[in-house]
């Protein structure tokens, strides 16, 4: 027999959208609209078509599209409102209130009875989990039984920046889908649109100075747009270039270069978790790479060496793996160059 829960038995939450924000406000709406990210909106839309799904596994840098992919796509599953509301839960898996809070909730959403009106519509619902990375490992073996319990009525889209962080379990239930960095010319072309659409000036090198500065984090680069837009509209031109400055703190990256050869493993510990809560990705290394340029700690006999270090590097947090593991391999394995 079915289980079937009153709605208002328990209220479940569902994650608050800010309509007023930019990053709301030009949320693409459609798969179509995301750009750069091809191989999993071809995948999303043959599923629409054949309105059968795996459990799906999203990951990638900040700001690349993957909340935003899989919005869009449950909006065109489910394109009447009130049946969105029914069949789609999306919530943050590092809730407050802990894995059991999680369980009960995923639990009650996907053993209600789903309304059986919506004709040409798959039976599943779906549970967009963000932030998957976010949880400790004894959360995410709980998360790996919650999935099995709740497969029958329920597909599940676990979305995080950090593959490696995940229980292989977990991920080995998925099909896995790795979103790109965007190129900087589409973020740059993004926000002179949403510049357009608000009425707000900003010169093609603004722009792109806000792309460095934001990592390749387009949501960040829209909300400090957003955040600026009022500002800028007063500021005089040395106002204007000073808001435009990087966000990595460059008196971070001097600390590197001063103290790398004399620190001790435990301050390079410290020094690395410092950095990566500070910075979001790759563009950190290369602006690194350039000061232990100009500061001559990189010569003509470590370039080689230094340089097949920051590229393994990058390419190992573009596939996924975790940044802060990867700036300590770094600066431990420049330490020994030096
Ligand atoms: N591939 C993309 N195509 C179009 N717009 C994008 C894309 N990626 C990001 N954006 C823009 O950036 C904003 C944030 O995107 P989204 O929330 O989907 O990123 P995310 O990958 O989920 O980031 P996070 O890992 O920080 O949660 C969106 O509102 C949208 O304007
Ligand atoms: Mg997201």
């Amino acid at each position: 027999m079915v289980e079937c829960f009153r709605a208002d038995l328990m209220e479940v939450d569902f994650v608050e959208r800010n309509g007023d924000t930019w990053t709301e406000k030009y949320r693409p709406k459609d798969l179509a609209s995301i750009s750069h990210q091809e191989e999993v909106v071809a995948m999303l839309q043959n599923a629409l078509k054949g309105k059968d799904l795996p459990h799906l596994l999203f990951y990638g840098p900040p700001g690349t599209g993957k909340t935003s992919a899989a919005l869009a796509f449950c909006h065109e599953l489910f394109p009447s409102k009130a049946v969105f509301k029914d069949r789609v839960l999306e919530m943050n898996a590092s809730d407050d209130r802990g894995i059991a809070a999680v369980r009960e909730k995923i639990t009650f959403f996907s053993r209600r009875a789903v309304s059986t009106a919506a004709k040409n519509m798959p039976s599943f619902k779906i549970i967009i989990l963000d932030e998957v990375d976010a949880m400790t490992k004894v959360a995410q073996s709980a998360m790996r039984r919650i999935i099995e319990d709740c497969s029958g009525t329920t597909r599940f889209i676990l979305i995080c920046n950090y593959v490696s962080r995940l229980f292989a379990p977990i991920v080995s239930r998925c099909a896995k889908f790795r979103f790109k960095p965007l190129p900087k010319e589409a973020q740059a072309e993004r926000l002179h649109t949403i510049c357009e659409n608000e009425n707000t000036k900003v010169s093609v090198d603004e722009l792109h100075a806000l792309v460095e500065r934001s990592e390749g984090d387009l949501r960040r680069a829209v909300g400090s747009l957003q955040a600026m837009a009022p500002i800028l509209q007063h500021a005089n031109a040395d106002e204007r270039a000073e808001y435009f400055l990087p966000s990595y703190n460059p008196q971070l990256v001097e600390t590197i270069v001063r103290s790398i050869k004399k620190s001790k493993t435990s301050e390079i510990i410290d020094l690395s978790k410092r950095v990566s809560k500070e910075c979001s990705g790759v563009n950190f290394f290369k602006v690194l790479f350039d000061q232990l340029l100009d500061e001559d700690v990189i010569n003509n006999k470590n370039i080689g060496q230094i340089g097949k270090l920051v590229s393994l590097c990058e390419k190992r947090i573009l596939d996924g793996c975790d940044l802060q593991r990867n700036l300590l391999d770094f600066m431990l394995n420049l330490r020994t160059t030096l």
